[in-house]
């Protein structure tokens, strides 16, 4: 089964962590097809149409961004608001993206240890990413674990990335998540 990955990043040719997934991710193309929003729609006019025939043609379908304030780069947002239509994606006879697969895929640029309830943060990622949950049980997709790198900003080693890349293929092939 091929999985999509829609890929939001605002500027991947500065980027440490997206950039050498991005890179990993394209070398299976057999089974991973990348989607790069900014790429995509650099005057952010998107073509509903067009995402909704190629989302309807995946069963998995990846999120992946660096965190920004706790979220997702606003174009990955106004892509939702524009693509998970009434009458397509939620509604009375909107089912397309019923039992699908939802992953995310996610850039953190600090440490792991403050993602708790006991850290400066006082939140954990999977609190962090409710907003992402909810819009899956709403339009009856289902929620994968989210896969990670913390300590993106300054911390992670090239090594760390290069590793945290493979891990990311194998989390995308995983039988379990399939
Ligand atoms: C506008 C902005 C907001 C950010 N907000 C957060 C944040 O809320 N939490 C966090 O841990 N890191 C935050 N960071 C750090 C990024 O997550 C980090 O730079 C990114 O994941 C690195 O990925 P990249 O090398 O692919 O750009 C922020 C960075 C930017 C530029």
């Amino acid at each position: 089964m091929k999985t999509l990955v829609i890929l939001a990043h605002p500027d991947i040719e500065s980027s440490k962590v997206n950039k050498v997934w991005k890179r990993e991710l394209l070398k299976y193309p057999d089974v991973i097809t990348i989607h790069e929003l900014y790429k995509e729609y650099p005057d952010w006019n998107i073509d509903v149409p067009r995402e909704q025939n190629l989302i309807e043609t995946y069963e998995k379908i990846v999120f992946q961004f660096p965190l920004y304030w706790y979220s997702y780069p606003p174009l990955l947002k106004k892509w939702l608001d524009d693509v998970f239509t009434y009458g397509w994606a939620y509604g009375s006879k909107g089912d397309k993206l019923k039992g699908k697969k939802f992953g995310i895929a996610m850039s953190i640029g600090d440490k792991k240890a403050n993602y708790s309830k006991e850290g400066p943060i006082t939140f954990t990622v999977d609190e962090i990413i409710a907003p992402f949950k909810a819009t899956a049980i709403h339009v009856g997709a289902i929620s994968l674990p989210y896969f990670s790198i913390f300590g993106s900003s300054f911390k992670a080693s090239n090594e760390e990335i290069e590793q945290s890349a493979k891990d990311y293929v194998n989390y995308i092939l995983n039988e379990n998540n399939n």
